[in-house]
């Protein structure tokens, strides 16, 4: 390859990692013009060391299995997962057998309903998009797997969606069918206000207020969207110990091998 051509794709190549860096530090453009910005919740997974709080992850849990579960799927979860949440095998098991799911076919070729096992998929509560959308107004309710992780905003966003829901401002017109929610982008949503005060009653006795609900649901969701994020945050804290000493060792050694140059 000729020189000049050489240092054409090293300034391209510099040029573009000045580019990335630039945009990695530039704030994020916002959504939409008229954004505003989500409250921040203060969940104890956030910061370096967070972890998550496995009793309102558990009220998350009863929150999502009691009112979000109606009509939201969580399919890439099993309900034996439920016990990195700290539940025991019988109450996985007992969480499990609350549902019917489909099975078969059996001997004589049919499809039957069985209680559900710890190693079932969490229910999806319709069989296919169709009769979600059939059911929802034409609106699809999104999987929740991993929501937390696909909107800006993650668990702050799920918690404020949740609490968002005012009346309109004067001169708005909310379209039919649709709610008024103060975070939703577009503000105009097809999910009713899920959540009203006492909905659920916590097995732990925890007031459930909707803050206190959407809060817990939240919770439990971005654990379901990131279930390993506990053990990535202690290797990673191993790692930095692991290179601090090996980096103080070799500074040790350097000295000792360089000690008779002067
Ligand atoms: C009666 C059915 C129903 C229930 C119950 C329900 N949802 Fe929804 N949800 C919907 C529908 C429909 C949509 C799609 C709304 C749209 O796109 O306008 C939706 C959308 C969402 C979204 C996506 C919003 C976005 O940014 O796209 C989240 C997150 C969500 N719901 C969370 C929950 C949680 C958590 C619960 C339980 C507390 C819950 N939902 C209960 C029907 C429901």
């Amino acid at each position: 390859m000729p020189r000049h051509s050489l240092k054409a794709v090293a300034a391209a190549a510099a040029a573009l990692l000045l580019g990335a860096a630039a945009a990695a530090l530039a704030p994020q453009p916002a959504r939409a013009a008229e954004e505003v910005s989500l409250p921040n919740t203060h969940f104890s997974f956030e910061g370096v060391f967070g972890t998550y709080d496995r009793a309102s992850a558990q009220r998350g849990l009863q929150v999502y299995m009691e009112i979000c579960s109606n009509c939201h799927s969580l399919h890439l979860l099993s309900y034996r997962n439920l016990r990195e949440l700290g539940l025991s095998d019988a109450e996985v098991r007992a969480i499990a057998a609350t549902v019917q799911v489909k099975d078969g076919p059996n001997d004589d070729g049919e499809m039957f309903e069985r209680p559900g096992r710890p190693s079932d998929r969490f229910r999806s509560p319709f069989p296919n998009e169709q009769a979600a959308r059939a059911a929802n107004n034409g609106a699809l309710p999104p999987d929740l797997s991993v929501i937390v992780k696909a909107r800006a905003g993650g668990a702050d966003y799920i918690h404020a969606l949740l609490t968002g829901y005012t009346d309109p401002p004067a001169g708005v017109e909310v379209m039919e069918g649709m709610h008024y929610n103060r975070y939703f982008p577009g503000h105009q949503i097809a999910m009713a206000p899920p959540l009203n005060e006492d909905q659920v009653a916590f097995h732990d006795g925890t007031p459930a207020t909707v803050e206190q609900m959407s809060r817990d649901v939240a919770t439990f969701l971005a654990w379901a969207a990131e279930p390993e994020l506990e053990e990535r945050r202690s290797l990673g804290v191993k790692i930095l110990l692991f290179l601090t000493i090996l980096g103080g060792l070799a500074y040790a050694v350097k000295r000792k091998v360089w000690a008779d140059v002067h």
